[in-house]
């Protein structure tokens, strides 16, 4: 998938921008404030229509405007076949659009393209909390598996229903039955992430040769799913019965607590550095490289996957690592062949043969072709 044309009004700080990236590589710095991060964010709001900061559709109109606009050409790998998304926010009104058609509902639009966002937060999940993890995996593996998606929120209202039963202290026979109900897409969701970690962990020590880390693999990646044994184990009959096994020896505890105490919401993706969890060991520099490495390899998975390549929005990248890794990094990302938007404070320091891209300087809400 590449995006070969945006066109914003009045998103954020552009009152009016027309850009024509690079089907490649596309290098975009400016100082502080220029609207760098702003411009990642309405390529990633093409796609996703939300913001990868959380931010709220309104927040995203330019200060003083009634409303915004944007606008994205995106052409597949293989046909070559473009599909324009549009959106617009009038007020509390939203509008989309698939090639000038009107959506009523978001599936066929979300589905039109995949841009995968890397900044600065992503970090945030080799020092956080498990959730963080599993909100980051969960989401490669529904892009690659649209299942997931449907089965993880199936989760999350049987879960929550068995919890009800449970504080109400319910009749045992209903508490089993939602427990029945539980296991089958817990399975589910277990298996896909337990076979989605194995793919990425070949992919992930392939990608770090690539990138040129001398020292053999450092980067590691492993699902706990908690009470049941480890190994790479994928068989969905083995894994229900394991479920069954934990719900049985929990369900004193769980009577007791008056909520579930099993099942994918408590597992764990641990990220190791070196064999050691990335949390406890990795500095700055090498928690970024973790994430960048995780990134790209959801990236190559999705591109092996779905036969298309993703987009890819790296935001200040290269803050944090040092002028080797730095350069080193943006070789490795121009070779993974797929469409990149990589923002900096910095000039790129790249000659124009070592890459085949484009690069943009950002100042004044313009965003101007420099090569
Ligand atoms: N809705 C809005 N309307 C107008 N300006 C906005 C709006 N939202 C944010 N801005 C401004 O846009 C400017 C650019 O923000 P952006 O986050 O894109 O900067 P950046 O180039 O990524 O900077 P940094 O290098 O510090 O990350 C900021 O000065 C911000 O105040
Ligand atoms: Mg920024």
């Amino acid at each position: 998938m590449r995006l070969i044309e945006l066109t914003l009004k009045n998103f954020r700080n552009y009152p009016r921008l027309e850009l024509r990236p690079h089907p490649g590589f596309n290098y975009i710095f400016g100082n502080n404030g220029s609207g760098k991060t702003n411009l990642l964010e309405a390529i990633y709001y093409l796609s996703h229509l939300r913001s990868f900061r959380r931010a709220s559709r309104e927040k995203m109109v330019l200060h003083g405007a009634g409303g915004m606009y944007a606008s994205g050409v995106f052409s597949e790998d293989g046909s070559g076949a473009e599909t324009r998304l549009e959106a617009a926010v009038s007020g509390r009104e939203r509008k989309y659009k698939k090639d000038r058609q009107e959506l009523q509902g978001l599936m066929p639009y979300l589905d039109s393209s995949h841009v995968i966002v890397f900044f600065p937060e992503t970090t945030q999940i080799v020092k956080e909390g498990p959730g963080a993890r599993r909100r980051f995996f969960d989401q490669a593996i529904a892009a690659v598996e649209p299942a997931h998606l449907e089965d993880s929120r199936a989760y999350a209202k049987l879960l929550s229903e068995r919890n009800h039963l449970l504080r109400n202290e319910s009749e045992s026979a209903m508490i089993q039955v939602w427990q029945e109900r539980l296991i089958e897409v817990a399975a589910r969701i277990i298996v896909r992430r337990k076979r989605y970690i194995n793919s990425l962990k070949n992919r992930l020590n392939h990608l770090e040769s690539l990138f040129g880390e001398t020292q053999g693999p450092r980067v590691s990646v492993a699902y706990e799913a908690n009470g049941l044994p480890g190994g790479d184990e994928e068989a969905e009959g083995d894994i229900r019965e394991g479920l069954q096994a934990t719900a049985q020896r929990l369900a004193r505890e769980e009577a007791r607590r008056k909520t579930t105490l099993w099942g994918p919401r408590f597992d764990d993706f641990h990220l190791f550095w070196e064999e050691r969890r990335a949390k406890d060991v990795a500095s700055q520099g090498e928690q970024r490289l973790t994430t960048i490495l995780l990134v790209s390899a959801n990236a190559e998975e999705y591109k092996e996957r779905r036969k298309e390549t993703p987009v890819i929005l790296l935001d200040d990248l290269g803050s944090e690592l040092d002028a080797d890794r730095k350069k080193r990094m943006l070789l490795f990302l121009g070779s993974l062949g797929a469409q990149t938007f990589i923002t900096s404070t910095e000039e790129p320091g790249l000659s124009a043969n070592e890459i085949d891209g484009r690069t943009f300087l950002v100042r004044d809400a313009m965003v101007e072709r420099i090569d």
